[in-house]
């Protein structure tokens, strides 16, 4: 029960270095302040690469240095126990979202602390698990799409990585705004990012990219190895260019072509947008592995490898 001078279990870094330096701990339950009014019970999060990075010493906001020991986790889904504010959303509510990204992570853990704007009533019908599988990826992704890549109906997007949490967002939201949409997956997952709306899967593992002989009107880049993009017949002056990774420093070409990366923010609209979508069976977030806090590892080192072919869930409250 949360209140004053009661204890949770977090997973904690003390300090950079991995993923595997995580360590469940008992902690003081947060206190909702002015800024961050809203205490939510984590049911369910979600495990980022962004989470990875931040264990490795690559957060997304350089501040958090200055902030360990600290709990990773910015996905989450539960439900509010306490609202210190002015929030619209009354204690009992399920809600879900990406809280206090970059600068204030702490989801992986039993309670987690939010702004009253970042998190969003869970429509009936829609899962803790496909909740909190949703926020970062989907936000990123239409973002991603429409407001940094300008996407219309009938325009074609190439999605690399499309097998990843992003990109199943980005294929199923660019599909469904009416684009073609060709993506790049390993050949195990082109049957699955074909079910999710993809007109053209290209295997990245044994064809290139130059192969592809039609006019991409935008890129939407969510891997590091995408040399080939730059030698695709149908890539051009026309050709508008997301990329959501850093670039390696000695791909110059590849660099000037993508300039600079956008970071996901988090937006209330959007993300109720995105779980109607899921309430109405129109947007999928498809969950692989749900561990609880003290199994972390399981799903954490799914993450690390890379492919994991969707999202892998702590579950903190099992
Ligand atoms: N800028 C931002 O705000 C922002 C927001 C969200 C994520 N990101 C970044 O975007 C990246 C992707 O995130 P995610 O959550 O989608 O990761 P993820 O779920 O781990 O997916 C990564 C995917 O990359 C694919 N892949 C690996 N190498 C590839 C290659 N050479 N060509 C094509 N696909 C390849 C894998 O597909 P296969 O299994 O088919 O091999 C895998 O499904 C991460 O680096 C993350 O940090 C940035």
């Amino acid at each position: 029960m949360a209140g004053q001078g009661a204890t949770m279990r977090a997973l904690r870094l003390a300090a950079f270095g991995s993923w595997r330096d995580l360590r469940l701990v008992s902690v003081p339950i947060p206190e909702p302040d002015a800024e961050r009014g809203v205490l939510v019970r984590v049911q369910a999060a979600a495990v980022n690469p962004v989470d990875l990075k931040t264990c490795a010493g690559r957060p997304a906001d350089p501040g958090l240095a200055d902030r360990l020991p600290l709990t990773p986790g910015y996905d989450v889904a539960g439900e509010i126990v306490r609202d210190a504010g002015e929030g619209d959303l009354a204690v009992g509510t399920r809600v879900c979202g990406m809280v206090g990204f970059p600068s204030a992570p702490g989801g992986f853990a039993e309670y987690v602390l939010a702004r009253p704007d970042e998190v969003v009533a869970i429509p009936a019908g829609v899962g803790d698990a496909e909740a909190a599988a949703l926020p970062l990826v989907g936000l990123t992704a239409w973002q991603a799409l429409f407001e940094h890549g300008g996407l219309s109906a009938s325009e074609t997007v190439l999605v690399t990585g499309g097998a990843g949490g992003v990109g199943q967002q980005l294929i199923q939201l660019a599909h469904a705004a009416g684009a073609r949409v060709v993506a790049t997956a390993s050949a195990r997952n082109a049957g699955l990012c074909a079910a999710l709306g993809a007109d053209r899967v290209v295997d990245y593992t044994s064809e290139s990219l130059t192969a592809v002989d039609e006019r991409i009107d935008l890129v939407v880049n969510t891997v590091t190895a995408v040399d080939d993009v730059l030698a695709m017949p149908g890539v051009g002056d026309h050709t508008r260019r997301v990329t959501l990774v850093s670039l390696p420093g000695d791909a110059d070409a590849l660099r000037d072509f993508f300039g600079s990366r956008p970071l996901v923010h988090p937006d209330a609209t959007v993300l109720a947008h995105l779980l109607d979508r899921v309430a109405r069976g129109a947007l999928r977030s498809r969950v692989v592995v749900e561990a609880p806090l003290g199994q972390a590892e399981r799903a954490l080192a799914l993450v690390d490898a890379g492919h994991a072919g969707g999202k892998a869930l702590l579950r903190p409250a099992d």
